[in-house]
């Protein structure tokens, strides 16, 4: 017989302050919210109530998971990305904020609205998926070199109801070009500070994270074969990691592609950059 705020307090308590964990009792607040399928806001106005002891087994459960470093997506397996909900596993990336300047970015650009679209790299298929599901008009196709992320991402397309052509490639190499817009947040992280990420993040698949030396081994090849992926005038738009933005820029410019806009996330990183083939 356990009340909301004794478990809270409970939570509170046994999750360690870290990287990637900094406000355990926030972190406390959205897993019994979860543990319970209430919300937030229900658990904070509802102190004194007596939830089920199956809530407060699986709360107990994710607690020992969440300290042991287990990401908190993963134990509820899923994750909001631009308002929808995105069923996440062990397979793929779990969708970050920073992501969502992506699909605004792309969103603001003037596509025809029977655009044809590339996502590359597309994980758990969030920004596949929410293209496909703001702009209903658009041709939308993904490839990830992992089957286990098209399964996930499959299933997110068919959770959100809208049609993405999906297929296994190594980059864009087997797709032929034609395409209004390509999206991608490959793998940017230099192989060397892999080992300095916060225990969270190393849960997610090395095979999204590993970018090689300097973290551009991917988005290098990418910017390869761009402007054959592109139509004449169409666009690119990159996630990229920190400081990372000048050398994107510069290679863009040796192989036809307009750097069009950088845009900024709140921590003042150049995280975004928009690309048009000339
Ligand atoms: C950083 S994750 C991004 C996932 C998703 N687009 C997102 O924004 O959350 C990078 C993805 O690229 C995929 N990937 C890595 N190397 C690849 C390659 N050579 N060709 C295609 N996809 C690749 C990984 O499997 C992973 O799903």
């Amino acid at each position: 017989m356990t009340t909301v705020g004794e478990l809270l307090d409970e939570g509170a308590r046994r999750l360690p302050r870290r990287d990637g964990l900094p406000d355990p009792r926030r972190e406390a607040r959205w897993l019994l919210a979860r543990a319970a399928g209430v919300t937030e806001g229900w658990l904070l106005l509802n102190d004194d109530v007596v939830l089920p002891e199956e809530t407060a087994a699986r709360y107990d459960d994710w607690l020992a998971r969440r300290t042991a470093g287990e990401p908190a997506h993963h134990l509820t397996g899923s994750c909001s990305f631009w308002g929808r909900d995105f069923g996440v596993s062990p397979a793929v990336l779990v969708p970050r904020p920073e992501t969502e300047l992506v699909v605004a970015a792309a969103l603001e650009l003037p596509l025809p609205e029977a655009a044809r679209v590339l996502d590359v790299g597309t994980g758990s298929g969030c920004l596949a998926v929410t293209l496909a599901a703001e702009r209903p008009g658009l041709a939308v196709d993904a490839v990830d070199r992992s089957l286990a992320a098209l399964e996930v991402a499959r299933r997110n397309a068919s959770r959100h109801g809208v049609r993405v052509g999906f297929a296994c490639s190594d980059l864009g190499w087997c797709l032929a070009g034609g395409y209004g817009l390509v999206v991608a947040n490959l793998p940017y992280i230099p192989s060397g500070r892999l080992g300095a990420l916060p225990l969270e993040v190393r849960y997610d698949p090395a095979l999204a994270l590993d970018g090689g030396g300097d973290g551009l081994d991917l988005v290098r090849a990418l910017l390869g074969d761009l402007w054959r992926l592109l139509a004449p005038g169409g666009s690119a738009v990159l996630e990229l990691g920190e400081d990372q933005a000048d050398a994107v820029s510069t290679i863009a410019g040796a192989v036809g592609l307009a750097t069009v806009r950088r845009v900024r996330d709140l921590s003042g990183c150049e995280r975004v950059v928009v690309l048009q083939r000339r």
